[in-house]
């Protein structure tokens, strides 16, 4: 191949003085309200005393938050500095090597001191804690991006930590353990025979690989138990995906000074809090008229709540201690399948992003991880960065779009998130390039095995 001697703008900055300083509540915005949790027991909805034992008080205010804007506390802003603005970038190398007269823009998030987007919730999920009172708190982790993030926040902010990591990925992924150690936390493999949830799961299936269905029951369970210990989440609810949406707002405000406006809008979903960070922002645009992107979540052929599960009110972990929350579901019994983008494991989507889909203001596709993984590895040999295995399935599909728009002349203008970097995921790089890597794809009857086992409340 010979060197190409043009010279590109590659990455678009802002400075720190132009980070936004709010985060934008996309609810006041929507056509229809989302519906809301409900009290397991009651069936009514959910009030913020069923919170209570878990969150603080801010944090359950913008969970139920009519504010279009919430201002970003200091000691929150200050943090974020410490890595925000995060760069955009244009991916020219890769465009080149699609051929394609797309132009991609890729909005980078592991920059972050955890590597991914996380911190961006772990950061004041720490700080409304402590300013609380709070003396510990405990989570779920995946992939162990989140783990990581709530464990170097609550070192910031003098918290401790306890984490239960989904068993899978425990063993796949060694240094992030090392890491979340590194930061002053505990972590245990899920599931584990320190809780309740834990230990039932293990008396039927010894052998089980976890979820983040059960490793969510163990975290919450301790919490629940112990009056100065609060659970925090890394996805899924509106605050976590209100504190994301930093990245949209930043990313909307570095096109606007290449003056482009995307046509698509790509982003993994696990339980959505990448994708809505980056989208959120930019769909208030499109509600108000003023651009009209596509906007898409991609998940995982595995684990595709979105594309194939239901929409209806479940539990948010396993052992059924969340309120139920209407969202599409493969049923929280659900054990997607060991793949290496632990992150997107979920058997549940975020409420809101099930019912921006099912209001068909969002689309959704599945991909299966080989095609990911082939994504994850041409944009590492053209970029120069090794894509986290989750925002893969992001790049794919952005690919996917790039050589479309080569078979059709149009110069659309795709916007990702490239939400973390893999350099502790080399494990699932090394399974793709060796050929050991399987697809998974859940059929149909597998779905309804699935779904079957959820609560008994109306669909509708
Ligand atoms: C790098 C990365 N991307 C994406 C996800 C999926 O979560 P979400 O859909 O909330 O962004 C995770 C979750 O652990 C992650 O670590």
């Amino acid at each position: 191949m010979a060197i190409d001697e043009t010279v590109h703008q590659h990455k678009y900055l802002l400075e720190e003085s132009e980070m936004p300083t709010a985060w934008y509540n996309i609810v006041p915005d929507l056509p229809e309200p989302p519906p809301p949790a409900l009290h397991p027991g009651t069936l009514q909805p959910a009030g913020p005393e069923d919170f209570a034992p878990l969150f603080p008080m801010e944090l359950i205010l913008q969970e139920v938050s009519q504010e279009r804007y919430i201002e970003i506390p200091g000691g929150v802003l200050d943090v974020y500095r410490q890595w925000r603005p995060s760069p955009l970038f244009r991916a020219h190398r890769l465009e080149k090597a699609l051929g394609t007269p797309a132009r991609i823009y890729y909005k980078y998030e592991g920059v972050s001191p955890a590597g991914s987007h996380k911190p961006n919730t772990a950061v004041p999920q720490a700080y409304y804690n402590k300013q609380a009172g709070v003396k510990k708190l405990t989570t779920e982790t995946g992939a162990g991006q989140w783990g990581t993030a709530l464990a170097f926040a609550c070192a910031l902010f003098g918290l401790e930590c306890e984490v239960w990591q989904v068993g899978a990925s425990f063993d796949q992924k060694p240094y992030r353990r090392m890491m979340i150690e590194t930061f002053g936390a505990t972590i245990h493999p899920s599931p584990s025979n320190l809780t309740e949830a834990g230990r039932r799961i293990l008396a039927e299936h010894p052998d089980s690989t976890g979820s983040l269905g059960i490793a969510i029951s163990e975290a919450v369970e301790v919490a629940a138990q112990n009056a100065d210990t609060n659970y925090a989440l890394g996805s899924v609810l509106n605050h976590v995906l209100l504190h994301q949406t930093i990245i949209g707002e930043e990313a909307l405000l570095q096109l606007a000074k290449v003056g482009e406006t995307p046509d698509l809008i790509v982003g993994c979903t696990g339980g959505g809090s990448n994708f809505a960070g980056l989208s959120f922002p930019f769909l208030r645009e499109k509600l108000a008229g003023r651009m009209s992107p596509v906007i898409r979540a991609v998940e995982p052929a595995s684990c595709p709540s979105l594309t194939k599960g239901v929409y209806a009110y479940d539990f948010g972990d396993t052992a059924g201690m969340t309120p139920l929350m209407k969202m599409h579901t493969l049923g929280h019994d659900f054990i997607p399948d060991p793949i290496h983008a632990g992150g997107l494991r979920y058997h549940g989507m975020s409420p809101l992003i099930s019912h921006l889909y099912e209001t068909g203001l969002i689309e959704a596709i599945a991909k299966p991880q080989r095609e990911c993984f082939a994504a994850g590895v041409q944009f590492a040999r053209t970029e120069g960065i090794v894509p986290a295995p989750e925002p893969t399935h992001a790049l794919a599909a952005a690919i996917e779009e790039a050589l479309r728009c080569k078979e059709s002349g149009e110069s659309k203008v795709i916007l990702t998130a490239l939400c973390g970097h893999g350099h502790l995921d080399m494990a699932a790089y090394d399974a793709y390039l060796s050929g050991a890597m399987q697809d998974h794809e859940l059929d149909q009857a597998a779905v309804a095995a699935a779904v079957a086992a959820l609560p008994p409340v109306p669909v509708g």
